[in-house]
């Protein structure tokens, strides 16, 4: 029961890795707001939590779009007080370098994977402050220390959601808010079944992405969910502006 009375905000917890985390953080005692896009997966995380006897409950919300984080946010806020956590994790990935993807291509992601998260704590912050501090979890990528080949917009923009941890860490210590990102490696998700499913040769693309990581496997989310407890809890009480990898040690080499 690590976070026993605290409350949550989780975006993109309809599935894969914001879904393990929602599921792991009710389980620690944690009332979860599960904010998705997808309404059916967002729908189906909370009453996978509710049916476990936690507490939870979904909101419908692009994160690309302020009006619907502000009103996530406000809802959360209105239902239970107090905010102590939230979770940016909504994103997705593109193939291309920075010739073949389209400039709508790098805008959507960027307005997903990099202003979702500046929305977030925009909308976040001043209530964190105002109810005497709080923690802000961003989930970065191994991708936002060392380069991947046909992945562009995708690299930038997990460089930019570290690079904003770091300011925001600095900006908000004060305010005992602490912003740190999960430098999560290659892992088994929907996002992933996706990828396999489309590639025309999804065995040697699995063999290139498990060889990158030195246990030579993918991870699974609950092992980025587990890195994501920890800097929600008070156990991390002394860790603000890090980027704490779980990448099954890929970016050691
Ligand atoms: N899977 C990996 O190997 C991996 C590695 C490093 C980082 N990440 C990052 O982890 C996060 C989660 O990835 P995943 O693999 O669990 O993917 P996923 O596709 O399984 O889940 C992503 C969820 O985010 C939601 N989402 C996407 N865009 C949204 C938006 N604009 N507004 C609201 N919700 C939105 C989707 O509906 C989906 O439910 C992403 O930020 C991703 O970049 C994933």
């Amino acid at each position: 029961m690590r976070l026993m009375n605290k409350t949550a905000i989780i975006t993109g917890g309809g599935s894969g890795i914001g879904r393990a985390a929602a599921l792991l953080f009710a389980h620690e005692g944690a009332w979860v707001c599960i904010a998705d896009r997808n309404e059916t997966d967002g729908s189906r995380t909370a009453a996978e939590i509710v049916a476990a006897g936690g507490k939870a409950f979904a909101a419908t919300v692009d994160v690309s779009k302020f009006n619907d984080v502000a009103e996530m946010v406000r809802l959360a806020n209105a239902t239970w007080g107090r905010i102590d956590i939230l979770v940016n994790n909504a994103g997705y990935g593109i193939a291309g370098n920075v010739v073949d993807t389209s400039e709508a291509d790098w805008n959507a992601l960027m307005a997903t994977n990099v202003n979702g998260v500046f929305f977030g704590c925009k909308a976040v912050i001043p209530i964190m402050a105002a109810q005497g501090g709080g923690s802000i979890i961003n989930t970065a990528s191994a991708v936002s220390v060392v380069g991947i080949y046909d992945r562009a917009a995708y690299v930038a923009s997990k460089g930019a959601v570290a690079a904003l941890t770091r300011a925001m860490a600095l900006d908000h210590a004060d305010q005992k808010i602490r912003v740190n990102c999960v430098g999560a490696g290659t892992v088994e998700s929907p996002y992933y079944d996706r990828l396999f499913a489309a590639s025309s040769d999804p065995d040697k693309l699995r063999a290139h992405l498990e060889q990158r990581q030195l246990f030579n496997r993918l991870g699974r989310p609950e092992e980025i969910a587990a890195a994501m407890l920890f800097l929600a809890s008070d156990e991390s009480s002394f860790c603000t502006g890090s980027t704490l990898f779980a990448d099954g040690g890929w970016t050691a080499r």
